[in-house]
């Protein structure tokens, strides 16, 4: 990635946030790659009702992690805004503003235990679009533990759709823990259908997983699905 930085071939990258990038944004912040500053971000999705300072909302996740100890101009980072009056206009101005920049050339992704993108939950269809939409109570429980209490947790959320990040040039899914061992499993060997949103990432031409052996637990040497 820091390759693709430095050689002008990322010019628009998709960040995600979760545990899984740190690693990933550790290493682009040092050493500071120059061409950074010509690189637009754009994020995969955005919790819903959630104060704008909220340590979990994440724009300021970005900007902890990448915005601040890169110096970067705020403006080359677009977050959904969950406090948006008018969430379909905001998710509609989010794909304009995607289109004007040309695409994600590099979209690294988090996988959900139970098999989401983004925050695609099951059931979200392949060509879904940014949207307003609801977290399923599994994620719910998965990302308390960043909050205080389960009942903190959002309920609902802004996210770039599957068809949106499908049309990403490049994919790079991050994944670690046997707590990802059962979704990597079915999203790479199972059928390829609406329960496990990351299984359509085998229709994209150009995907590339790093998983540690944890979260390779349940692939088998048997043929995959197909
Ligand atoms: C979160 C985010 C996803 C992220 C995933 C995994 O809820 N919406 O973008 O990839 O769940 O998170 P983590 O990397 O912390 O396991």
């Amino acid at each position: 990635m820091r390759a693709g930085i430095e050689s002008g071939a990322v010019r628009v990258l998709g960040v995600a946030t979760g545990s899984s990038p740190l690693p990933l944004y550790r290493a682009i912040r040092a050493p500071r790659p120059q061409s950074i500053d010509d690189v637009e971000f754009f994020a995969l999705d955005e919790y819903v009702g959630l104060p704008p300072g909220h340590p979990e909302n994440y724009r300021v996740f970005l900007e902890r992690e990448l915005v601040h100890p890169l110096g970067l101009d705020p403006a080359r980072l677009h977050v959904l805004d969950g406090g948006a009056a008018d969430p379909d206009a905001e998710c509609r101005g989010f794909e304009a503003a995607l289109g004007a920049a040309g695409g994600v050339d590099l979209q690294i992704l988090g996988i959900g235990s139970n098999g989401h993108i983004g925050f695609n939950e099951p059931g979200s269809s392949p060509t879904s679009r940014t949207r307003l939409t609801a977290l399923a109570e599994r994620t719910r429980a998965d990302n308390a533990r960043f909050f205080d209490t389960l009942g903190s947790v959002p309920t609902h959320c802004l996210t770039q759709g599957l068809g949106t990040i499908l049309e990403a040039r490049r994919i790079l899914l991050l994944a670690s823990g046997p707590g990802k061992a059962e979704a990597v499993a079915r999203a790479v060997q199972g059928p390829v259908d609406p329960a496990v949103p990351a299984s359509y990432l085998r229709d994209h031409p150009d995907v590339t997983l790093l998983i540690d052996r944890d979260a390779a637990a349940m692939l088998t040497t048997e043929g995959a699905h197909r």
